[in-house]
Parts: C-alpha cells; sequence; structure tokens
C-alpha cells in the first residue's frame, strides 16, 4: 500500500534519514564541542533509544507513505553495536531502493564488509582537511586522516560504491586545504562534496563570516585543484529532484579512470529547501521535518503504546501534511528560534 502524501508546499516525502545514536568518537567544534561533551557527559540511557525493531517498523510506514531512500547517521553511527543487523532488516522493506550511511570513517575499515553483505549500498564519508593539524582541529581528537582514508579505501574494496567525501568549510580553519583535498580525490575518482558551514543547532556560535560561500569554493578547486593549471570545471544535472549537492565535473576529464566530481552544498547562500523531501528520525525517535527544527513529534510513544502500523502512518502522514518547513530560505532575515536540534542527535 502506498499512501503518498505531500506536505503544504507540495513537497513528497521520499528519504528518511535515521540517527542511530548520539555518541561519537569525534569532537568537531562545530557540532560537539569537547569543552560541553566531556567524559562526564551522560548520553541518551539505552532504554530511550529506538531499539532495531522500532526503526525497523519505523521505515515499513515511511515505506508505504513514498520513502525509498534510508540514510543511516549519528553521531557516529559506526559507534552503534550489531549495525549490520539494522541495514539488513532495512534492505529488505518493499520500496526501499537505496540505504546509505554517513560516517566520519574512523572505524570504517573494520566493518565495511559487514555492512556490505549486510546490504548496504553506499557510504558517505567526512573528511574536513587532509592536513594533520587541521584535521585535528577540527575533528577534536588526536586521529589522522590516513585512518579515514584505510576506511574509504576498505569501503570501496567491499563494494560500497560510489563512496562520496563531505567537507565542511570554515573560513580561516580548512578553506587554505581545499585544493589539496580536491586534487587527491580528483586522482582517486571520488565525489568530493564542500558543505558551506551551516548554524545547525545552538552551540557552534556560528555566524555568516565564517562561511565560505559556494562561489569562492569553486574557485579554489578550479584555479587549484590539478597540476593543470587549465582544469576547469562544467556543470552538471541534478541525478534527482531535491539533490542537496550543485555538481560539477571536470572539463578535462579526471585523470584516471572513474570520473571525479565536485558538489557543493550551498544551504546558506542558494538554499534548497523547494525541493526538501527528506525526514529526519532522531536516536531516542522524535520525526523531524527539516533540520533545523526545534522539536519533532515523538513517535517512540505510540510504538511502545502499542499503536497500530495504521495508527503510526496516520501520525506520520498527519505531521507532513502540515509542513512547511524552508528555513535555509529565512535564515539571513528572520532570527533563528532559541531552541535548536543539535547535529548529532539528526546527524545532518
Ligand atoms: P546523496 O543521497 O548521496 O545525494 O546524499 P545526501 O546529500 O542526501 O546526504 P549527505 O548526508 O551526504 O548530505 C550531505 C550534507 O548536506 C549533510 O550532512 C548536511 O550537512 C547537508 N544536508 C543534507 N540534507 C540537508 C537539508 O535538508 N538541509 C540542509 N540545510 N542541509 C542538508
Ligand atoms: N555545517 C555544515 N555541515 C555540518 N556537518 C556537521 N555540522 C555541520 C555544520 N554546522 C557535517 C559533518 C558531516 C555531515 C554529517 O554534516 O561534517 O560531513
Ligand atoms: Fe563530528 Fe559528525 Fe561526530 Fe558531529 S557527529 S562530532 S560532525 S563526526
Ligand atoms: Fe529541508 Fe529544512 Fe534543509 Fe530547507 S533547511 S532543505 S526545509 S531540512
Amino acid at each position: 500500500m502506498n499512501d503518498a502524501s505531500s506536505d503544504k508546499l507540495g513537497r513528497p516525502v521520499r528519504d528518511l534519514r535515521i540517527s542511530v545514536t548520539d555518541r561519537c568518537n569525534f569532537r568537531c567544534p562545530y557540532c560537539m564541542p569537547a569543552e560541553l561533551y566531556g567524559e562526564a557527559y551522560k548520553f541518551l540511557p539505552r532504554a530511550d533509544i529506538l531499539s532495531y525493531e522500532e526503526i525497523e517498523r519505523l521505515a515499513r510506514v515511511f515505506a508505504q507513505l513514498g520513502v525509498t531512500k534510508i540514510r543511516i547517521t549519528g553521531g557516529e553511527p559506526l559507534m552503534r553495536a550489531e549495525l549490520p543487523s539494522l541495514i539488513g532488516r532495512l534492505a529488505a522493506i518493499e520500496g526501499i531502493d537505496d540505504v546509505a550511511l554517513t560516517t566520519n570513517g574512523i572505524l570504517l575499515a573494520e566493518h565495511a564488509e559487514a555492512l556490505a553483505r549486510a546490504g548496504l549500498n553506499r557510504v558517505t564519508v567526512s573528511v574536513d582537511s587532509l592536513d594533520s593539524e587541521v584535521f585535528k582541529k577540527m575533528s577534536g581528537r588526536e586521529h589522522s586522516p590516513q585512518q579515514v582514508l584505510a576506511g574509504i579505501d576498505a569501503a570501496e574494496a567491499a563494494g560500497l560504491r560510489p563512496v562520496k567525501i563531505n567537507c565542511v568549510v570554515q573560513r580561516g580553519v580548512n578553506d587554505h586545504t581545499i585544493a589539496g583535498l580536491a586534487r587527491l580525490f580528483r586522482t582517486r575518482g571520488n565525489t568530493l562534496r564542500f558543505i558551506e558551514y551551516m548554524d545547525v543547532g545552538t552551540l557552534n556560535e556560528w555566524n555568516l563570516t565564517d562561511v565560505v560561500p559556494a562561489k569562492e569554493i569553486l574557485a579554489a578547486v578550479s584555479r587549484n585543484g590539478d597540476s593543470n593549471p587549465e582544469a576547469e570545471l562544467v556543470a552538471v544535472e541534478p541525478a534527482y529532484r531535491g539533490e542537496v549537492a550543485r555538481r560539477y565535473r571536470y572539463k578535462d576529464g579526471s585523470n584516471g579512470h572513474r570520473a571525479a566530481e565536485i558538489g557543493i552544498i550551498s544551504s546558506v547562500t542558494q538554499p534548497f529547501c523547494g525541493d526538501c523531501t527528506r525526514a529526519r528520525i532522531s536516536t531516542d525517535g522524535r520525526l523531524m521535518t527539516c533540520l533545523f527544527a526545534s522539536e519533532g513529534r515523538d513517535l517512540r510513544a505510540p510504538l511502545r503504546g502499542g499503536a497500530s502500523d495504521d495508527e503510526l502512518r496516520k501520525i506520520v502522514a498527519g505531521v507532513w501534511g502540515k509542513r512547511e518547513d524552508r528555513y535555509s530560505e529565512f535564515r539571513t532575515t528572520t532570527k533563528p528560534a532559541s531552541k535548536r536540534v543539535e547535529m548529532f542527535r539528526i546527524g545532518g
């Protein structure tokens, strides 16, 4: 059965992003500053976190409403035990044709094969810089980017392709390392996506002056991104309605056997709310209809209170039917709500 529903702006629900843990082995200052999330910080107790059975049930309900893509996020999703068993459950749901994972890559080498065997289709790995010092600063930990590159190698070897790379750009922090990142992933044949730094959550003391606009990022890539100074980028059509990244290819090929691409996720300077088909479920089972939502609809209570699938579907369809979110279109003109969900609870 397919109860395809649209929100108030005519946007269907297509992508479901599920956060499976609020824990993370990084402390990126723009997401989970170490001074606030130290050893003593109490993450969600186990009883508050949705079980795999509960997640599967919700995913089935969303599939009946039109969702075809599921992305597993965190925190760091590979911190949750036995993740492959969840992947297997989700991959088996009728109507779901893409199951992906967003990770910081530190534990990826260890888990890639089991995830692929369970039915995971692909992974997106965050790499903010290849410069060891910048990498440490942006991840708030002592790991090296080489560990993440080993994770990417393992994912590719396991068939989790295409591996996409995400890089958040912060002015004065890692913008001088954009070209180096572009060079490496061009040679490797990966899609590298630069994300404009966003005001997600309430903790990162975001300021518009910290944002490097899409135009400037592209200029940095095309000017220096290759040993060939003539290298330039050409725009590529979106792969699907609502794709968050604007895509570019290297005009003169990709130096290799696979086509590398550059993507720019410019939520700040070129918002893409008009086509936003994404729903998010937080670790504790709240449905968020926007990355910048202040609170969500609790789905855990009805789940645990004995609601039938039909009842759950009505709740979700009701929330989605009232949805009017388009935060990024108003970011620079409207004062944001002081209470906003933190990134590590909904995974971006
Ligand atoms: P594909 O399915 O491979 O296209 O991936 P995706 O772009 O849906 O997911 P991914 O997690 O790789 O998204 C990259 C980043 O873009 C996220 O981590 C967020 O930082 C940002 N992003 C994704 N969706 C949204 C959104 O709806 N709004 C805003 N403002 N940013 C988003
Ligand atoms: N702005 C932009 N991207 C962010 N991410 C986390 N916080 C922010 C922010 N404030 C990115 C992570 C990862 C993805 C899940 O979201 O670095 O690549
Ligand atoms: Fe960094 Fe992602 Fe962990 Fe946040 S959840 S601290 S962005 S690795
Ligand atoms: Fe979607 Fe909200 Fe992001 Fe706009 S700001 S694209 S509505 S999640």
